[in-house]
């Protein structure tokens, strides 16, 4: 029997040889993320930010040149995988699909996008595999994104527990987007496109998932869209769930990455969890996200 209190988990740090990298990398926490300089998007080496994103899970590009396009971007994101089209959220860029801009501006007053524990899109048949965020207005301070090291958390678990939940899986449902849109004040996001009913899209997904490059598991369930567990009762299912969302965003687990301007973020959705911070009221904060289509999870 274990006497430790959830919240006193600690970890081993994470030992990343630096040195295999050609540019200067900077580890955020104990657990994951990596703040990355010397690394132009237009002229990136795609084996080298593989392996900086299996080593780190998050990585923030610093320094991106002033007159990066969109174009670029774009034609960026495309040499990571196939880029998704947002089935809810209208772009606001007719030759661009594929971006969705995040804004929030100085008076919103309303919801903060992404400012709940989520994996992007889990609900869809084939989630989101890796998102990149580019921040085009960053705030002085505060709008920092959160992450949880989802591999981590799975290695946290006592072997009992991991044993009841492997071959196990949790339901993933669009609904948990239902809050992010419904609250439409001046100054929130984007455009919604009321066609499709929440409700419509839900998938079940293992809740220990192997990453298909690294063979690593991690546990895959989040906050915002894992409503069930499949052959639990409901109540069964919210008591697991519950504590599975509190035990895998504990401090020791998490990497809290600061924005600035000229940065690109990217992140593995396989292997994290993340949390947008809405604690920069008065400011204006700009992103523009891509996602990389991801595999059907085993
Ligand atoms: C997101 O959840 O996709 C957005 C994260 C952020 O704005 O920091």
């Amino acid at each position: 029997m274990s006497h430790q209190p959830i919240w006193a988990i600690q970890t081993r740090s994470r030992t990343v040889d630096l040195e295999q990298f050609s540019a200067e990398v900077r580890p955020v926490s104990g657990a994951m993320g990596a703040y990355v300089h010397g690394l132009d998007v237009r002229d990136i080496d795609i084996e080298q930010l593989a392996d900086l994103l299996h080593a780190f899970k998050a990585v923030m590009l610093r320094d991106q040149p002033s007159d990066l396009s969109i174009a670029d971007y774009v034609a960026f994101g495309r040499t990571l995988g196939e880029l998704a089209i947002d089935p809810y959220v209208e772009s606001s860029f007719a030759d661009y699909p594929e971006v969705m801009r995040i804004v929030r501006d100085a008076e919103s007053d309303g919801y903060n996008f992404g400012g709940d524990w989520h994996s992007d899109g889990s609900y869809l048949e084939r989630p989101g595999g890796v998102t990149v965020l580019w921040g085009k207005h960053v705030p002085s301070h505060g709008g920092d994104t959160l992450f949880a090291d989802m591999e981590l958390a799975w290695e946290a678990l006592t072997p009992s527990f991991r044993e009841m939940l492997d071959g196990r899986r949790a339901l993933h449902a669009a609904t948990g987007l239902g809050h992010k849109v419904e609250i439409r004040s001046k100054g929130d996001y984007v455009g919604l496109d009321r066609s499709r009913p929440l409700d419509r899209i839900e998938h079940l997904h293992p809740i220990k998932r192997t990453h298909p490059e690294t063979g690593r598991p991690a546990l895959f369930v989040n906050q915002a869209y894992s409503v069930g567990i499949e052959g639990c009762s409901d109540d069964e299912s919210a008591a697991i769930l519950r504590f599975l969302f509190d035990h895998s965003c504990l401090p020791a687990l998490t990497a809290r990455m600061v924005w600035e301007p000229g940065t690109i973020l990217i992140w593995d959705n396989r292997v994290t969890t993340h949390y947008a911070i809405g604690d920069y009221g008065g400011q204006h904060r700009e992103m523009y996200r891509l996602a990389v289509t991801g595999e059907i999870p085993v």
